[in-house]
């Protein structure tokens, strides 16, 4: 057990060096201000929101803005820039450093076909000159780190992460994190952890962040012992169950697994519930919870249980009167 700790390290990007090398990633509509809250009081590495569109960033769309909400104790605190024009990537970022962010994030992951048909998210993997080209921009237009998030290539016949890799280093990038999927897979499949590893033999300075089905401490040990990668980043492993972070710290340390019992997941809702009350209007607050709901509870009742459940309800005071149910 003890020999895990060999995969622990406190991650550097350029200036900002970091406390561990476990961090938690971008998730649109899911890792918004209140999910945050949930995840930082178990102290990531480095916790990025939601991805936010460069173009809407530049034009000041009140929305926008509003996804980059967060609060100091949310250091150290990543943005994630999706977009493909080359002259708006510095006037984006510098936005994003005004704003008090950590670090700058450029998306070349999004696979859905609104976001690709213009070149962006995963389209990107289609163009990695203008890969560079952005991140070159950015790194020229600001001093927190430049970082990448990219899948394994666009499709099977196309894997160019390693390609990507070098392009990224070359251009400034502080770290590259790898989706070990490809657009063509969306999320479904297992990523392929061989094309991180590649990555990696390919990286001279640049950061090998791994990602791709983490859902737990055993696969994030396999992730890093597999790939050899620097840091991990945790995705869908942390919806509903925010401590996954701490239960991969405590198995870095050799310590032995915390059981979570229903109790945990129980707590965790309620407090998360909580959170979105306080943050949302009800309307959104209500759908929110029909999400959320599915992660704590799916191993009890089901998913779709919990979505009708959830559906029945029309404010947020029949939620509150409804928790005293939950056995604690
Ligand atoms: C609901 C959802 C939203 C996501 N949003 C983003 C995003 O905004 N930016 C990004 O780079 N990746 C996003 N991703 C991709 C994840 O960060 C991650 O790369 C992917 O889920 C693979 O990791 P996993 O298998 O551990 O979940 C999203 C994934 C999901 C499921």
């Amino acid at each position: 057990m003890l020999e895990n700790k060999k995969f622990f390290k406190q991650l550097t990007l350029g200036s900002v060096k970091l406390s561990s090398n476990i961090l938690c990633a971008p998730l649109a509509g899911c890792s918004d201000y209140p999910f945050r809250k949930m995840t930082s009081p178990f102290r990531p590495a480095l916790i990025y929101c939601e991805m936010v569109k460069i173009d809407a960033l530049i034009r000041h769309d009140p929305h926008t803005y509003r996804l980059l909400d967060y609060e100091t104790d949310m250091h150290p605190i990543g943005a994630q820039l999706c977009g493909s024009k080359a002259h708006m990537a510095a006037p984006a970022a510098r936005i994003i450093e005004d704003l008090g962010f950590d670090v700058v994030d450029f998306n070349c992951g999004c696979p859905v076909d609104k976001v690709t048909k213009d070149g962006s998210g995963s389209g990107m993997l289609k163009n990695p000159e203008l890969i560079g080209e952005m991140i070159a921009n950015m790194v020229a237009a600001v001093k927190i780190p430049v970082t990448v998030k990219i899948r394994t290539g666009w499709d099977e016949k196309h894997i160019n992460a390693p390609e990507i890799t070098a392009i990224a280093e070359k251009a400034g990038a502080k770290a590259i994190c790898i989706h070990g999927r490809t657009r063509e897979q969306g999320y479904s499949g297992h990523a392929n952890w061989d094309h991180i590893r590649s990555c990696k033999e390919v990286a001279k300075n640049i950061q090998v962040i791994g990602n791709g089905d983490v859902f737990d401490a055993p696969s994030a040990l396999r992730m890093f012992e597999t790939t050899g990668c620097d840091a991990v980043l945790l995705s869908r492993g942390t919806m509903g169950q925010p401590w996954i972070i701490e239960d991969i710290y405590r198995a870095l340390e050799g310590l032995p697994a915390i059981e979570r019992t229903q109790e945990h997941y129980h707590r965790a809702f309620i407090e998360h519930f909580h959170y979105i009350a306080a943050y949302q209007s009800q309307r959104r607050a209500l759908l929110d919870l029909r999400r959320i709901s599915c992660w704590y509870f799916k191993k009890e009742h089901g998913a779709k249980n919990m979505r009708e459940t959830f559906q029945k309800f029309q404010t947020l005071q029949e939620v509150q009167e409804w928790i005293p149910t939950l056995q604690i």
